[in-house]
């Protein structure tokens, strides 16, 4: 059979995403290859521009492209044998930005100053006649505030939309292909609009309105009909409004709705509803609009109430089984008039009524007033981080009609990790589901309480780990414009990106992200823009920490700095690792990953770089080295894992680690060196004291929650104990950080790691130890799916390997000594390298 019969194209995408309609600059295009190896690929756009690429697959167009221009791609694998395979794909190139010139920023300027149940959300209009059938038509849309939109009636996709970026620099704005939507005659353009991250509360403030006061809206509706006219409707003055049935909306406090001022076809009806008054112009962001660069949160499922109690009179508590972000949906059933009160919360007070004071500020509460007989109610403009509905006022509904509308900016998690422990799965699905609730527009620290916010050291602590598990190229691609935008005029990334709330400069590990999230993603995608983009910024970075401290110790000041947060140990505890090391080795990381990244471009300042890389781990060891006999873990997990220690030292601090391992028989990280500790023993030589650590039930380590019952990451170590909750002050149960131990599970336990940034080579290194008698690892790449796994029988040890095509696989397989290993039957050495296909191993 020849090879074309076998192979297929699949996944084509254009900047990381499948079909994307407002593409700036030259795009990246990308595709997988299935069922066979081809010699290269060629690829076309129109007659615009052709490439080719031999392995990789992906080719950069490096011409400039006609802007809004709807664009077909093609990519042709070309095999050994001759044949060939083609698939194509579209993309639409973004308007020139005069497309919103004459479209203003609309709203309804509301009746008087209301409290925050009153504080109705606009529902904005406007028509277009058309003369004859559409031929093309598209609508660019965004808004100060959050916006849910039709056309004719049709709900256009995309949750939480425009989504949030620093609002004073850019403003993203969403373009859909209405073509299909629209129709001679008479056609409606509708949106709701919420206060948001605009105009409502957010973070720990206390306050609303940190961009703008009001919600409003912008959108730009662009047709051509089969008769060669063009027409445009852009808000304006020609557009109407009113308050119909959401009362006021909030992503903190919760949604307020009135099913009786519900306006029926509001959104298709081609007569002005009655009432409905011109829209204000109103100030609106100020900020450049910009296409957005990812995909928007989506719906990722729905689930469903697993059981419903009573733990008090007339309060009906759902339990959704998993502790999740995203909205109620509930079917409710009442007279008129009837005010059904839901309530969220992660977890269950000893008698079964929710616990919420971890929430904080953060009201979680949706409230909404039956207009008689059945309504499902699913409130669009909040979010609440929950396990567990609260419903008074009304009578309860089974729990089959209540659900969680699970929302995410990553839909899918194509990684995965399975292994003989129970506990260890129920911990990595804990991680999909708290990757999944915090990556919501950017990677927020948790999603419940008033918080909420990008904070970079959870992002920079977590980033590896959300690679490994789902597709977060663009997703990183989109928050790094938002760390970008808030760096300091003096270099300083910020605690939170973008930098709104919590303004200040970045402390040691939390600034550092805007080093270390561009190096994981050119790791793990190979692009080389994420380093062209990410390079003077960071460059800036390094300037500002070296002018912190002549001595380049980073001993000036050093902002919020919060050491290795929420260790689990008392303060003034000697295993808590000392906040002038932790400086220190964050400075000379980042000092490094500069270096490396000129040197990556071809930098003609990479010597220089790398010499005043140099130069801080050699101020870090002079600083620090001296008390390396009382170095906690996180000092010496961080000080292998960075690099910063010439090679007789690493055995003297290998050996301090594995002796506070032993000593004490329990993990002391916080976030600043959870990810590493794992990683650091297994280099150490000692991956038993690893699996030792990751398989301890008891506090602190991570299957403590898990035993507990816990369905997502907590924020501490002991969020729960015999005694209660911890401090609610600071006690998430869904804070990701501490989930990056996945990281080492996929790396080490299933042993998957990209040799070469891009993954064109795999090193595929499986490290066994104490405790697990199988396990099984997959990571997603961009030549597909990567995966091993392992299984101990008797003395033996069986591999299975799934290379994808185009990528070499260089396996080493787990000999003990006296051991030796079989390829398919036949003997092997211990590293054999391995192109597309499944291949079995024996170690015996
Ligand atoms: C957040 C974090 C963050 C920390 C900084 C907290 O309030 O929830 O996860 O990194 O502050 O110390």
């Amino acid at each position: 059979m020849n090879a074309a019969a076998t192979a297929r194209l699949v996944d084509l995408r254009c900047d990381a995403r499948s079909q994307p309609l407002a593409v700036t600059g030259r795009p990246r295009l990308s595709w997988r290859v299935e069922g066979a190896v081809p010699v290269g690929y060629r690829v076309a756009v129109e007659n615009l521009w052709s490439g080719t690429a031999e392995q990789r697959p992906w080719v950069h167009v490096d011409v400039d492209l006609p802007t809004d221009t709807e664009l077909r791609w093609e990519v042709t694998a070309v095999f050994e044998d001759g044949t060939e395979v083609t698939a194509a794909s579209r993309f639409r190139t973004a308007p020139a930005a005069d497309i919103w010139n004459g479209s203003s920023w609309i709203g309804l300027v509301r009746a008087q100053e209301q409290d925050d149940l009153d504080r109705p959300c606009p529902a904005l209009r406007g028509v277009c006649d058309l003369p004859s059938p559409v031929s093309s038509a598209v609508l660019h849309m965004t808004a100060g505030g959050i916006y849910s939109a039709h056309v004719n009636g049709v709900r256009l996709e995309g949750e939480l939309l425009p989504g949030f970026t620093d609002y004073r620099v850019r403003v993203p704005y969403e373009t859909y292909d209405v073509t299909a939507l629209l129709r001679t005659g008479r056609n409606v353009v509708a949106a709701v609009v919420a206060d948001g991250w605009w105009s409502g509360y957010l973070g720990f403030s206390g306050t609303r309105g940190h961009f703008g006061d009001l919600p409003v809206l912008r959108a730009v509706l662009d047709v051509r009909c089969t008769d060669g006219s063009r027409h445009l409707l852009r808000t304006g003055r020609g557009w109407t409004g009113g308050f119909e049935q959401v009362r006021a909306a909030d992503l903190l406090r919760g949604q307020v709705d009135d099913l009786r001022r519900r306006v029926p076809d509001w959104t298709t009806t081609p007569a002005e509803p009655a009432g409905w008054q011109p829209v204000n112009l109103l100030p609106g962001p100020a900020g450049a609009l910009v296409p957005r660069v990812c995909d928007p949160v989506q719906v990722a499922r729905v689930q469903p109430a697993v059981s419903r109690s009573e733990p008090a009179p007339g309060r009906f508590v759902y339990d959704i089984g998993a502790n999740v972000v995203g909205r109620p949906r509930v079917r409710l059933c009442g007279d008129a008039g009837t005010v059904a009160r839901l309530r969220h919360a992660e977890a269950l007070s000893p008698d079964g009524t929710l616990y919420t004071d971890s929430l904080r500020s953060a009201v979680s509460t949706d409230l909404v007033t039956l207009a008689g007989g059945y309504a499902v109610f699913e409130p669009g403009f909040t979010t609440h981080g929950f396990r567990y509905v609260e419903l008074t006022g009304c009578t309860p509904p089974e729990a089959a009609d209540v659900a969680a509308v699970v929302l995410s900016s990553v839909p899918e998690l194509p990684g995965s990790f399975r292994c003989s422990s129970d506990l260890v799965n129920r911990l990595v699905d804990n991680v999909g589901r708290s990757l999944q609730g915090n990556f919501v527009e950017v990677p927020t620290d948790c999603p419940q309480r008033d918080e909420r916010l990008g904070w970079t050291g959870d992002a920079q602590v977590f980033a590896r780990t959300a690679c490994l598990l789902a597709d977060v190229e663009a997703f990183f691609d989109k928050w790094l414009d938002d760390l970008h935008d808030a760096q300091s005029p003096e270099g300083a990334f910020p605690d939170v990106a973008p930098r709104i709330v919590m303004p200040t400069d970045g402390a040691p590990g939390w600034g550092d992200a805007g080093a270390i999230v561009p190096w994981v993603l050119w790791e793990q995608y190979g692009d080389r823009r994420v380093l062209e983009r990410a390079h003077e910024p960071l460059r800036a970075w390094v300037e500002y920490v070296r002018r912190r401290d002549e001595g380049l110790l980073w001993r000036g000041p050093r902002n919020n700095d919060y050491g290795d947060w929420l260790a689990p140990l008392p303060p003034g505890d000697p295993g808590l690792t000392e906040k002038d090391l932790l400086a220190a080795v964050f400075a000379a990381h980042s000092a490094r990953l500069l270096a490396r990244t000129s040197a990556a471009l071809g930098d003609p300042r990479a010597d220089a770089d790398a010499r005043h890389a140099d130069a801080v781990a050699a101020a870090f060891r002079c600083a620090h080295l001296p008390s390396l006999p009382s170095w906690p873990q996180t000092a010496c997990a961080l000080a292998l894992r960075f690099g910063v220690l010439l090679p007789d030292q690493v055995k003297q601090v290998e050996q301090r680690l594995v002796e506070d391992v032993s000593q004490r028989g329990h993990l002391t990280t916080g976030f600043l060196g959870v990810a590493h500790l794992l990683p650091a023993l297994t280099a150490a030589g000692r991956p038993d004291l690893a699996y030792q650590l990751l398989l301890r039930e008891e506090l602190p380590s991570w299957l403590y929650p898990v035993r507990q019952g816990a369905t997502s990451v907590w924020e501490r170590w002991d969020g729960w104990t015999e005694s209660g909750f911890a401090d609610p002050e600071m006690n998430s149960f869904n804070h990701y950080s501490l989930g990056s131990v996945v990281e080492w599970l996929l790396t080490a336990v299933a042993g998957l790691s990209p040799a070469v940034p891009g993954w064109q080579v795999a090193d595929v290194a499986p490290v066994l130890g104490p405790g697990l008698d199988w396990a099984a690892g997959d990571v997603p790449t961009p030549y597909g799916r990567l995966s091993c796994q392992w299984r101990r029988e008797g003395q033996e040890v069986h591999l299975e390997v799934d290379v994808p095509p185009g990528m070499l696989a260089r396996v080493r397989l787990p000999l003990a000594p006296g051991q030796s290993g079989s390829l398919e039957g036949r003997p092997c050495a211990e590293v054999v390298e391995l192109q597309f296909g499944r291949w079995a191993m024996v170690v015996r």
